[in-house]
């Protein structure tokens, strides 16, 4: 971990974080919008259902949600929300952590908040016993692409759509 990633503290979410959470998770859409303008709208009450999945992970036992908190603790500086997935029965690595969401606020990108919520979402998984973890990030996304591939992440599979 680099020293500017060390600075930044990470913590485990609880509720008074969510409001937060919600608040940066429309930054993460906002990246996404313009990759994909039609798979990427989100319905008239997506805010209050993505409350609803923050508050569940944050209380489930498989669920890891942590947050860096701005230094006046007043807000966060980003998240990251996962979870444990199982691979097909017929794979030797069967349970795997997953990275659903992770977001940084734009005024605080770059200074190593994200890899830093990334290695405390790992030391989560890893203790909990697991070998290896997924995310999914959008090729079009050029921020992702940087920052999983910077973090040691190599695509195993593409995940394609075609309008029907
Ligand atoms: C992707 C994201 C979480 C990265 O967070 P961050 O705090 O800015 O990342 P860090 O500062 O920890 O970056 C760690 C390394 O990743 C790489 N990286 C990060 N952002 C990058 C970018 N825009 N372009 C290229 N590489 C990048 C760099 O190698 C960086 O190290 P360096 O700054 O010493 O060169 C942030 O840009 C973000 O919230 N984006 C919008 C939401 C999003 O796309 N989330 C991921 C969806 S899967």
């Amino acid at each position: 971990m680099s020293p500017a990633t060390a600075q930044h503290r990470v913590v485990p979410a609880n509720a008074a974080d969510v409001p937060h959470i919600v608040r940066c998770w429309t930054e993460l859409i906002a990246v996404h919008a313009p990759i994909d303008a039609r798979l990427y709208a989100t319905v008239p009450d997506a805010e209050e259902r993505y409350r609803e999945h923050v508050r569940r992970q944050i209380n489930a036992p498989k669920g890891v949600v942590v947050v860096a908190p701005t230094d006046d603790d007043h807000g966060i500086k980003g998240y990251l929300l996962g979870g444990h997935g199982q691979r097909a029965g017929v794979y030797t690595v069967r349970d795997v952590g997953m990275i659903f969401d992770v977001a940084v606020s734009p005024a605080h990108r770059r200074q190593g908040v994200g890899e830093a919520l990334v290695a405390a979402g790992l030391r989560r998984f890893k203790l909990r016993g697991l070998t290896d973890v997924q995310v999914t990030w959008s090729p079009g996304n050029r921020l992702a692409d940087g920052f999983w591939r910077k973090l040691g992440f190599a695509p195993l599979l593409i995940e394609a759509y075609r309008p029907l």
